[in-house]
């Protein structure tokens, strides 16, 4: 996710300042940000600092969507590919997507591995096998998924679309995870995701939305994700908002409250050290005072006697 939104900034910097960037920048767009050194090189610091600073100052977490689904089920593709994909695109910056193929099939186990049965037969488990392994091996996994899902042959199109996204990946990688142990125990995990359900699913595609499905969050998902997503976000922005403004209170009110101790303090010593100084001045002042004064006394009492 962090690296799509490096690579639309980048992308709209690089639109921005034309494709001219100096010739000291060697490096690809998705990279200028990488640190402050290529940053200079490539003359767009001041752009990277402020998306650097927008990013860092994005307080609420993500909106977490689930999707619970098949790789076959026509509803699921429905979801996928006109809501769930085109809401990702717009809302990434406050969304993330987990995707979970494997539905209503069914696990048993076979010694150390498992056998799986699915809804829309061997083709369908194919599917989820695949689309499970990409969630593993490649960070353009949603993006293939979707290519995937609006294919006439979901199967069938699994190969080019991997060509398409994620061109260094490649496809007999991918389909030694789908025959092997890996793709296996993957499939596991996903079983006992979905087998943990609470509720548990009883159709699909079943979406959860931070974890929780309710009724009326399934048909507002299924009705706008987009407005779902943006209102929950806005929800968590104004928690995190009004966080922030108590611990600011707080703070304020334990300086205030430090500094007025400190001043009572200060005035208390200040107070002390005059008081001790002026016991002090007085104490000499009177005692050389008689003292002189019973000398000069003495010495008239002397003078009369003589
Ligand atoms: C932007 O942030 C990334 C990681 O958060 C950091 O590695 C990079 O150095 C920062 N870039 C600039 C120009 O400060
Ligand atoms: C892929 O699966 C393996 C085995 O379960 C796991 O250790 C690894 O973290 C996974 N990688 C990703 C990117 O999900």
């Amino acid at each position: 996710m962090k690296t799509v939104l490096l690579l639309l900034s980048a992308l709209s910097f690089s639109s921005r300042s034309g494709s001219c960037a100096p010739s000291s920048c060697r490096l690809p767009p998705s990279q200028w940000c990488s640190s402050l050194d290529s940053a200079v090189q490539c003359g767009v610091l001041k752009e990277c600092l402020q998306s650097n600073f927008t990013r860092s100052h994005q307080t609420a977490d993500p909106v977490l969507v689930e999707l619970y689904y098949e790789s076959l089920c026509p509803g699921c593709r429905l979801f996928l590919t006109e809501m769930l994909f085109p809401t990702w695109l717009l809302l990434n910056e406050i969304m993330n997507v987990n995707l979970v193929p494997y539905g209503n099939a069914v696990e048993k186990p076979d010694g150390q591995k498992y056998i799986y049965e699915c809804q829309h037969g061997k083709e369908e488990c194919l599917g989820n096998m695949i689309e499970t392994c990409l969630l593993n091996m490649t960070k353009a996994a949603f993006p293939i998924i979707f290519c995937m899902e609006s294919s006439q042959d979901v199967i069938k199109s699994a190969k080019s679309c991997v060509e398409l996204y994620s061109p260094q990946l490649s496809w007999d990688k991918v389909m030694s995870c789908v025959n092997g142990d890996l793709g296996n125990q993957l499939m596991h995990q996903n079983a006992m995701k979905t087998n943990a359900l609470k509720p548990p699913h009883n159709y699909v595609p079943w979406v959860t939305i931070n974890g929780e499905h309710t009724d009326d969050l399934q048909d507002k998902a299924q009705v706008s994700l987009f407005t779902l997503v943006c209102n929950m976000y806005k929800v968590q922005l104004i928690m995190v908002i009004s966080y922030i403004y108590i611990y600011i209170y707080i703070y304020i009110y334990i300086y205030i409250y430090i500094y007025i101790y400190i001043y009572i303090y200060i005035y208390i010593y200040i107070y002390i050290y005059i008081y001790i100084y002026i016991y002090i001045i007085f104490f000499f002042f009177f005692f050389f005072f008689f003292f002189f004064w019973g000398f000069l006394d003495l010495n008239q009492q002397l003078l009369f006697m003589k």
